[in-house]
């Protein structure tokens, strides 16, 4: 796959007579990609089958004639308001039944065979028009999906998709247990839509019922996107097609979504909105790349990578510099093949016209842009070598289940807890210990991992339990901690112990268990085999401790590595550890504070002898190290996430293909500062 470095342009917003300026300044900056139109329905469509492409045409040959290269976006996420005028009854209706009305975007319900209409023409118009223009190479989809619809007509989508999954109405009662408060249909018709009837949240509706409206909204929008996708495959065979993710994963099941697309592509921003700290966090953007990259297993695009201080009302802090630089690094250390700004020039209108880009409202360029022409300069030089890298497989795996996020949006089971705030939290915890982490399906093969994390793995197929249990008779570590094996996936509770299906494997039942508040923990005494005093020590002065939830433990079989100090169960297990087969199961029956997840990991990582990136020992707070391939050759990504300079000892001699320096001992990092070892 070959590199690009871009930009997401909107000339439309400019006066025609600044293009080339903008475009001789992309062209300094070593930028040989962008992103168009993805918004621009009303300019190409000023009325219904009128077009109007002479203005982007222009753009894109004065783009094509100084070496960039175009990706278009459909412009689906915003349609004018002449569209949605030709189809009043296709806004979205809210879970308290109101519908939106014209402003904003995605305000369109994604069932309403009328707006699949509109972006049937559009879509056609716009591939039939560059299907053969050498200087367009692929397509978004529409932009960053995700949101709701309650509609009638989505209810009677439903009703069909539901017909169509279960094949009887005695099949759906049985799944969703409707024989509860005497709900049991006796005609599709009569099956309802999750409302918030507006007196307390999803009030009355039944588990199974939530769980499978989500699937089936999930499937609308992979539908939304066929819809689209069939016509781009058919008119344009030679163009890429991907569809930006974005700004939270829960409306949409993204690896079902992404089977209709060449590779997937996602947009982050490290600081957003109101956030005026300057905390880094690189875990979360570790855990957002590899989540996105496991989408299809492989290399994906960064459709839009932060380009300034953003926000809507408010405005975050800028990039400090080196920042922009740094992201990028990382980016393309965690799977990205493409990296793309947004946006170019900050809009001086609209309601994101304090989401600035690498030019501000201006025009002129300065700090940031400057640094995006470093990078650009320094990337160019280094294509040849990023281009044939590859991530490997990761030896440690963290199972992130759609199912499981679903179904804990709606019944979240202690008032905080939050799924994948939580799946987040113990990737940071493997984030520390310089490993590389694949995030995977319940389903994906785990042969080859020696460490998988299911952490609250709470909807649990027969299938996938089999898949653990194999993995763990064949030699791997496997940690497994509360609410996982909760529910069946018609979302009943199990009719065994907990936790179900993985309780032998696991040689353990839960006898009793609660929620505790937020800002209570409930002390441990820990004693996992061979934990060394450093690892066990607390963390940043912190105790591990059992927070959120407890269950309180009957070892059948495995041994207790855990016990609680307080309440009426101090001195009863908190965690065991079973071995079964040639491998073992760490059982943690609770979500931990962040002392006992730093601890549980050491542990973890040290037992599984997951191997740490070639070329570096242990890194100083801050620095994260991500191992690539170049062949059998391993590559060392070095990222400085801190303000100091940073000292990283190596294993032995290795150059760094950035700086193109050779280093004997250690290598210095400046605050901010990259490198890439061979
Ligand atoms: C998203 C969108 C962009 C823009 C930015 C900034 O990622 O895809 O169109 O709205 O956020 O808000
Ligand atoms: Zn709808």
């Amino acid at each position: 796959m070959k590199f690009n470095f871009g930009v997401d342009y909107y000339p439309e917003h400019w006066p025609r007579e600044r293009w080339p300026r903008d475009i001789e300044l992309m062209r300094e900056a070593g930028i040989n990609i962008v992103r168009l139109a993805e918004f621009a329905w009303s300019m190409l469509e000023p009325e219904l089958g009128k077009f109007d492409f002479a203005w982007l045409d222009e753009a894109i040959e004065l783009l094509q004639a100084a070496g960039i290269r175009v990706v278009l976006g459909t412009p689906t996420a915003s349609p004018p308001p002449w569209v949605m005028a030709e189809i009043p009854d296709a806004f979205a209706v809210s879970a308290l039944g109101r519908a939106r009305t014209y402003g904003g975007r995605r305000g369109y319900c994604p069932n309403h065979a009328g707006f699949l209409g509109h972006c049937r023409r559009i879509t056609e118009a716009m591939a039939g028009r560059y299907a053969a223009h050498p200087n367009v190479i692929g397509w978004q989809i529409d932009n960053e999906f995700g949101g709701g619809c309650f509609c009638p007509t989505c209810r009677a989508r439903f009703q069909d998709w539901l017909h169509e999954k279960y094949g009887s109405l005695d099949a759906v009662n049985d799944a969703w247990g409707s024989v509860f408060w005497s709900h049991v249909y006796s005609d599709w018709a009569q099956i309802p839509v999750p409302f918030d009837n507006g007196f307390r949240p999803t009030y009355g509706s039944s588990p199974g019922l939530e769980l499978d409206y989500r699937r089936f909204f999930s499937d609308t929008i992979i539908a939304f996107q066929k819809n689209q996708a069939d016509i781009l495959r058919r008119l344009c065979p030679d163009h890429f097609i991907t569809h930006n993710s974005g700004f939270g994963f829960k409306d949409v099941d993204f690896r079902k979504l992404a089977g209709d697309l060449d590779f997937v592509s996602l947009d982050y921003y490290d600081r957003i909105f109101d956030n005026l700290s300057l905390k880094v966090q690189p875990e979360i953007a570790g855990f957002t790349y590899d989540f996105v990259r496991g989408f299809k297993n492989k290399g994906f695009w960064l459709t839009e990578l932060q380009g300034g201080p953003s926000g809507w009302k408010t405005i975050s802090t800028m990039p400090r510099p080196g920042e922009m630089r740094l992201w990028t690094y990382q980016a393309i250390a965690h799977g990205a093949e493409s990296i793309i700004y947004f946006r170019w020039r900050t809009a001086r209108f609209g309601h994101e016209q304090y989401w600035h880009g690498v030019l501000d409202h201006h025009g002129e360029p300065r700090r940031r842009y400057e640094e995006i022409r470093q990078t650009g300069t320094e990337l160019e030089r280094l294509a040849p070598r990023l281009e044939t890298l590859d991530g490997g497989r990761a030896e440690a795996a963290l199972i992130v289940s759609y199912d499981a996020l679903f179904a804990f949006q709606d019944q979240p089971n202690q008032p905080d807890f939050t799924y994948f705030t939580h799946m987040k939290r113990w990737y940071a915890a493997l984030f520390r210990h310089n490993i590389n982490v694949d995030i995977i399906p319940p389903d994906a093969p785990l042969e080859g991992y020696r460490l998988v994390l299911a952490p609250a793995l709470y909807v649990l197929a027969e299938d996938d339990a089999a898949g653990l249990r194999r993995f763990v008779e064949a030699g791997g570590l496997l940690l497994v901690t509360a609410r996982s094996g909760v529910k069946d996936t018609c979302n009943r509770v199990v009719n065994m112990p907990l936790p179900g299906l993985l309780a032998e494997l696991c040689g353990v039942e839960v006898d009793e268990y609660e929620p505790i508040p937020s800002d209570t923990c409930v002390g441990l005494d820990i004693n996992l085999p061979g934990m060394k005093e450093a690892d066990a020590g607390a963390h940043g002065g912190e105790a591990a401790a059992a927070h959120i939830w407890c269950d309180i433990l009957e070892p059948k079989g495995a041994e207790t590595v855990a016990t609680y100090r307080e309440q009426f169960y101090a001195g009863r297990a908190a965690a065991t550890l079973n071995g079964f087969g040639k491998g073992k199961v760490l059982y943690l029956g609770t979500m931990g504070n962040e002392a006992l997840r730093a601890q549980v990991t050491a542990w973890l990582v040290g037992s599984a002898g997951v191997n740490r990136s070639a070329h570096v020992g242990r890194l100083p707070a801050g620095v994260e190290a991500v191992r690539r391939w170049e062949g059998e050759r391993p590559v060392t990504f070095l990222l400085n996430h801190t303000n100091q300079t940073q000292t990283v000892e190596l294993v032995g001699p290795c150059r760094d293909i950035v700086a193109e320096k050779d280093h004997e001992k250690s290598i210095k990092l400046n605050a901010k500062g990259v490198a890439v070892l061979e």
